[in-house]
């Protein structure tokens, strides 16, 4: 059962089908464009859109909000120094904040960063620095319906390889995604993480840590890595980070705030780099883009997430609603993890080619008929088209993701997705295809203007 129980509520609102019609119309079925108060339940991210508990408000209430200097940045820094042991930490307003900073302070344009896969901002900010990205996913990841435990992994032998050719295309950092949002929300073994952070030492090339889901990886770790059973989250997450050169980190995620993130780096040099930048585009070094109230709730929010009775709940929740998806014949990507679900679109909607997006259709049409907002993850998010709109590139899959915000939505909540994904699945043929009738040259998928095909 949830290890709280609930002293403040928010109503959500309730819409009629007709409503729901003409909003995802005067949208154009961009689910992104709706107002908040035209859906039931909000799916579409896990980032910043957590509960705080009684404690993080409390502890904000004492925020300190002194120019410079304030308690709220000591105390806070404190306890991100004993969670992740860099002796340079740097508060910034959000992870991309983090990731442009350290970006452009470590990265020589020409050079490229190589990860397990990168988030979609990581990459717009390493391409931004005048760089490559490139994701060298471990082979399992491409089967997704097998359990294998660790699809976030890197793909050891790639890394290897492309590090011993460095010559040809030099690397400047290697960064590791936990868990691995790009790939289904699969977490990474500490196995995997030792080994990439002796290849890094072995071709001295900087490790980061992309921490955004630090506890939900360390909470599987503990229940799938060998070894690691006896271990708490906690203590997993600490040999994470103690393995790596830095991090960067969206504390919106498993900081559960609504608004925050930090740089942790070894490197005195760079964090200086990092330093200057910060003060110029974020803030002073001691509150970095935050309130002081917003670093007192991080700090709370950091020692609550790794709570070992927090993430079972969490996990089981998730499985609890996977569970129910696969009993009404829908394929999510196994195993399922913690803090979203990927529903295979693409199985449910074969009749729905990929440049018509099937993952979009299932996205409208969970709208349609159970106000529930959710976020594509095929080819209308990687795919190309030529100017007449012909396919030039398609996704690999066609995915839907269902993110869970963390201790907001009850089973209650969950057993309406469930029951409205379970509707649509006695009744696919129904559902139909989009075309695109406009789009922006980056990251398409957030301004997208579609219609019916
Ligand atoms: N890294 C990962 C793995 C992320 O998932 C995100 C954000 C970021 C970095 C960027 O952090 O949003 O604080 O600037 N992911 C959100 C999501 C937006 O819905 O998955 P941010």
């Amino acid at each position: 059962m949830e290890p709280y129980r609930i002293k403040v509520v928010e109503p959500i609102p309730f819409t009629t089908r007709p409503e729901r019609e003409n909003a995802l119309k005067r949208v154009a079925y961009n689910p992104f464009d709706l107002r908040a108060d035209e859906v039931t339940i909000d799916l579409l991210s896990d980032s910043g859109t957590g509960a705080i508990s009684a404690e993080q408000l409390a502890a904000g209430m004492n925020g300190d909000e002194s120019y410079a200097g304030s308690r709220s940045f000591y105390r806070w820094r404190e306890v991100v120094s004993e969670l992740t042991g860099y002796p340079h930490i740097l508060p910034t307003h959000q992870g991309r904040a983090a990731e442009r900073i350290l970006f452009s302070s470590l990265l020589k344009p020409g050079t490229s960063v190589l990860s397990n896969t990168h988030f979609d901002t990581t990459r717009a900010n390493v391409e931004l620095a005048g760089c490559q990205a490139h994701d060298l996913p471990c082979a399992e990841a491409k089967d997704l319906d097998s359990d294998y435990p660790f699809k976030g992994n890197i793909d050891l032998a790639a890394l290897e390889y492309a590090l011993e050719n460095a010559h040809r295309s030099p690397v400047a950092a290697v960064l590791m995604t936990i868990t691995n949002n790009g790939g289904g929300g699969q977490p990474v073994s500490m196995e995997n993480l030792h080994q990439t952070a002796a290849l890094c030492r072995r071709y001295d090339v900087p490790m980061i840590l992309d921490a955004a889901r630090f506890a939900e990886n360390a909470w599987l770790v503990t229940r799938r890595e060998p070894g690691y059973q006896d271990r708490t989250p906690r203590q997993v997450a600490e040999e994470a980070f103690r393995l790596t050169d830095g991090c960067i980190m969206s504390a919106k995620k498993d900081g559960i705030v609504h608004i925050g993130g930090f740089i942790g780096l070894k490197n005195p040099e760079l964090a200086e780099r990092c330093q200057g930048l910060l003060i110029a585009t974020e803030g002073f070094t001691t509150y970095g883009g935050l309130a002081g109230r917003d670093l007192d709730m991080m700090a709370r929010g950091l020692l609550e997430v790794t709570e070992p009775a927090y993430l079972a709940e969490r996990a089981d929740i998730a499985g609890y609603l996977a569970a129910r998806i696969r009993d009404a014949g829908v394929d999510v990507v196994e195993p399922a993890g913690l803090h979203a679900l990927y529903v295979n679109a693409g199985r449910l909607l074969p009749h729905i080619p990929p440049h018509q997006y099937p993952g979009t259709a299932l996205v409208c049409e969970l709208y349609l008929r159970g106000g529930i907002r959710s976020a594509e993850l095929g080819s209308l998010y990687l795919g190309e088209e030529d100017e007449q709109g012909n396919p030039i590139k398609t996704a690999p899959y066609e995915l839907v993701r269902l993110a869970l915000p963390r201790r907001v939505y009850t089973r209650s909540h969950y057993d309406h997705v469930a029951d409205t994904l379970a509707g649509i699945a006695k009744d696919p043929k129904s559902v139909h295809g989009y075309r695109i009738v406009g789009q922006s040259p980056i990251l398409r998928h957030f301004s997208i203007k579609l219609e019916p095909v």
